[in-house]
């Protein structure tokens, strides 16, 4: 059983990580979708929402599940028999703290990063942008999936 682990904070999940999960979802059997807490964020979804939208735009892949954990990923794919952990990378800017923490995971409990190249059709786009556009007012319904952006539109007028 060849099980991975794409970690991220996901507030909100984007097309972008979705082409991630989808994309790692056909190499691995099984895919563990891990909503961490990111302590240099502020979120704007609590962990159950950014939860639940992980869970309805993925419920059409069969081998893949969402769950929140807090504490180290290391200990996570531990727990979980997950012996690599799978991200994408968009640019050379992601690259050096990607790299660091993958290095430290490794040193720490020998566990494996893997990156998958980010499509360039998502190559701009990040949870944080998205947040922005939509707090004012701009059209981001080509970047985030459907049941997203409803609660985006929703989060953004209330704030
Ligand atoms: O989507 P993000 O915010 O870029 O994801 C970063 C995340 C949550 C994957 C990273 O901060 C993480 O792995 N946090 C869990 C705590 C941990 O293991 N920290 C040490 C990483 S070397």
């Amino acid at each position: 059983m060849r099980r991975v682990v794409c970690p991220g904070s996901f507030d909100p999940v984007t097309n972008g990580h979705l082409d991630i999960v989808t994309r790692a979802a056909r190499l691995y059997d099984e895919v563990v979708v891990a909503v961490l807490r990111n302590p240099n964020k502020t979120p704007m979804f609590s962990v159950d929402e950014r939860v639940e939208m992980l869970r309805a735009v993925t419920k059409d892949l069969d081998n893949v599940s969402v769950v929140k954990f807090d504490g180290l990923i290391v200990d996570f794919c531990k727990a979980n028999e997950i012996s690599a952990i799978v991200k994408g990378l968009r640019a050379v800017s992601d690259f050096d703290y990607e790299l660091q923490m993958a290095q430290m995971n490794y040193n720490q409990a020998g566990v494996e990063t893997l990156f998958i190249s980010t499509n360039p059709l998502y190559a701009f786009l990040s949870s944080s942008l998205v947040k922005d556009f939509a707090k004012y007012g701009g059209d981001v319904a080509s970047l985030v999936p459907g049941p997203v952006l409803d609660r985006l539109t929703v989060r953004s007028a209330d704030s």
